[in-house]
C-alpha cells in the first residue's frame, strides 16, 4: 500500500469450490494496493464481495437472500454516513449479472470470474459514480497476466496452498454450467505457475494443490517454447526445494494420459490420492452426459493407476437422476462403485441448470426417485470410506503437521489421503512431515503415535 493511503475494510464471502477460495484470495491481493484490508464482519467493511457458485441447487435464490441480508448492513452503515461497495463475483454473477442488477439495484459491482484483474478499475468507477458497474466479459487478455502472484498460502497456518493453473472447460457435459460461466479452457504459462509456487513455498507452504476445472488437461506454454502437460509441470514443481506434497484437482478421465499415470509412479511428491469424477457407471448415461468415455475405460484407468502406484486411493463425484437414468443405469453405477472402491466421494442429485442441454431433456427423473437413489449410493460410499479408514489403522503413514490439536500437547496434521491425524508431539514438528503409526480411527479423524521423533524435510 502507498504510504499515507487510507485503510479500508474488505469482507469477502466465499461459496463453492476451491477455485473460488483461491479467487477470493486473489481479489483480496489485487485490492490491497488500494488500501483494502480483510475484516471479519461485513459491518466493518467498506467493501463486501460475495463470491458465488452456480453449480447446483437454488444458486440464484441463495444469492438474493444473502444480498438481502447485506443490504441491511449497507443501509445501517449509510445511516452513519459510511459507504459500502457491494460486489457480486463468481459464477452466478457471470450467469445472471443483469438479473442481479435488476432485482438488487443496491449492488454496485457485478463481475465474472474472468475479470478479477479489472477489479481495482471497477472499484474506482463504483466509488465515483452512482449506478452499477458490470463486467462479465471473457476478455481477450489473460487475467493471470495482470493479477499479482498469490502473496501467501490461503489456508490457516499457511502450510497448504491452492494454485490455479488452468481454468474453464470445453467438454460441455450435458448437465454442467461451467463451460458457460468459466469460459473456454485456458492454461497459465509454466513460468508464471513456477514463480507463484516458489513464492508460496518461500512463505511457508509445504503442500500445493493445483487447481483447474480440467486440471489434467493443462497445456501451458513452457519456457522452452513448447507446450507442457501436467506431468511435465508436476516434475518441475517437485524439484522446488521445500515443496513436499503436490495434489491436483479436478481431473477428467479423458485427460488421464499415460504420462500422467507414470508421474504417479515416478514422483514421490505427487500424493497417492486422486479425485477422478466418473459421474455414472452406465454407458448409456455417460453417453447422454457427453462424458466421452465408457465405464470400462474408467475401470481401465483405475487399474493402470493402481499398477503405477499401488497405494493410490480414489475419490469421485457422482450424479444420480440425470435425465433418462433408469433403475438398471443406477444399478450399473452401484456396481462400478463396488468394483472400484472409493476412499471418498461426493454425490449429488441431478439439478437442472438453466441453459444446459440436460435441463431441457425429456425423461427427467422424479424427485423421490432421485432421493432414494442418492440414499442408497451414499450408504454404499460411506461403507467404503469407513473400510478405507479402518484399513489405515496399523499402517505407518507420513503426516504433514499443520497445527495444534484440541488437547494440550497434541498436534494435528493430514495423511497423504487428506485424513486428519492427531498425535502427541513437539511443536517443532509443525510444518514438517513425520511417520505416524495409526492406532485408532474416529468418525472424521485418525489418531496415532510418532514412530520417529526426528522430522525429515
Ligand atoms: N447437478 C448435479 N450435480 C452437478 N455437478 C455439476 N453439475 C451438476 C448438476 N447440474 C456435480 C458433478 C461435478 C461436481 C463438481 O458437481 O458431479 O463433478
Ligand atoms: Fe463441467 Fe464436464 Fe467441464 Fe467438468 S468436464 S467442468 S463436469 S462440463
Amino acid at each position: 500500500m502507498e504510504p499515507g493511503r487510507e485503510v479500508k475494510g474488505l469482507h469477502v464471502i466465499t461459496w463453492g469450490c476451491q477455485m473460488n477460495v483461491y479467487d477470493s484470495a486473489r481479489m483480496t491481493d489485487v485490492l490491497r494496493p488500494l488500501g483494502y484490508q480483510s475484516v471479519e464482519t461485513p459491518d466493518a467493511a467498506d467493501m463486501v464481495i460475495l463470491n458465488t457458485c452456480h453449480i447446483r441447487d437454488r444458486a440464484a435464490e441463495k444469492v438474493f437472500s444473502e444480498l438481502g441480508r447485506l443490504r441491511l448492513v449497507k443501509d445501517a452503515r449509510a445511516a452513519e454516513g459510511q459507504r459500502t461497495i457491494l460486489a457480486v463475483a463468481g459464477c452466478v454473477a457471470q450467469a445472471e449479472g443483469a438479473e442481479i442488477l435488476a432485482r438488487a439495484p443496491y449492488v454496485d459491482i457485478v463481475l465474472g470470474p474472468q475479470t478479477y484483474h479489472r477489479l481495482p478499475e471497477m472499484v474506482a468507477r463504483a466509488a465515483r459514480a452512482a449506478g452499477a458497474v458490470i463486467d462479465t466479459d471473457f476478455p481477450a487478455e489473460q487475467k493471470f497476466d495482470f493479477l499479482p502472484d498469490a502473496q501467501a498460502p490461503q489456508t490457516p497456518g499457511g502450510l497448504t496452498a491452492f494454485l490455479t493453473i488452468q481454468e474453464g472447460c470445453d467438454k460441455f457435459c450435458s448437465f454442467c454450467v461451467v463451460p458457460y460461466t468459466r469460459g473456454a479452457e485456458s492454461s497459465r504459462p509454466v513460468d508464471s505457475v513456477l514463480r507463484e509456487a516458489r513464492r508460496l513455498v518461500d512463505s511457508g507452504a509445504r503442500e500445493i494443490t493445483l487447481l483447474g476445472q480440467n486440471v489434467n488437461a493443462y497445456h501451458g506454454e513452457g519456457p522452452d517454447g513448447r507446450v507442457w502437460g501436467l506431468p511435465h509441470l508436476a516434475e518441475a514443481l517437485a524439484a522446488i526445494p521445500g515443496l513436499a506434497r503436490i495434489r491436483y484437482t479436478t481431473s477428467h478421465p479423458r485427460d488421464m494420459e499415460e504420462a500422467l499415470i507414470a508421474a504417479h509412479r515416478d514422483l514421490p511428491a505427487l500424493m497417492p490420492f486422486l479425485h477422478l469424477p466418473v459421474q455414472s457407471g452406465s454407458d448409456r448415461i455417460l453417453a447422454a452426459m457427453n462424458r466421452g468415455h465408457t465405464a470400462a475405460e474408467y475401470r481401465d484407468i483405475v487399474l493402470r493407476l493402481r499398477d503405477a502406484r499401488p497405494d493410490i486411493a480414489l475419490s469421485s463425484d457422482f450424479i444420480v437422476g440425470h435425465p433418462g437414468e433408469s433403475d438398471a443405469d443406477f444399478d450399473a453405477t452401484m456396481q462400478l462403485i463396488r468394483d472400484v472402491g472409493f476412499a471418498q466421494a461426493f454425490s449429488f442429485k441431478y439439478s437442472p441448470r438453466p441453459g444446459t442441454p440436460a435441463a431441457g431433456a425429456p425423461m427427467q427423473v422424479p424427485e423421490d426417485v432421485k432421493d432414494a437413489r442418492l440414499q442408497a449410493l451414499q450408504a454404499l460410499l460411506r461403507t467404503q470410506q469407513d473400510a478405507f479408514n479402518a484399513a489405515t489403522v496399523g499402517r505407518v503413514v507420513p503426516v504433514l503437521f499443520t497445527g495444534h490439536g484440541r488437547k494440550p500437547g497434541q498436534l494435528s496434521g493430514r495423511s497423504p489421503y487428506l485424513q486428519p491425524v492427531h498425535v502427541d508431539g513437539p511443536d517443532a514438528l509443525i510444518g514438517q512431515i513425520a511417520q505416524v503409526e495409526i492406532r485408532e480411527r474416529y468418525t472424521n479423524s485418525l489418531s496415532g503415535t510418532l514412530i520417529q521423533e526426528r522430522a525429515f524435510a
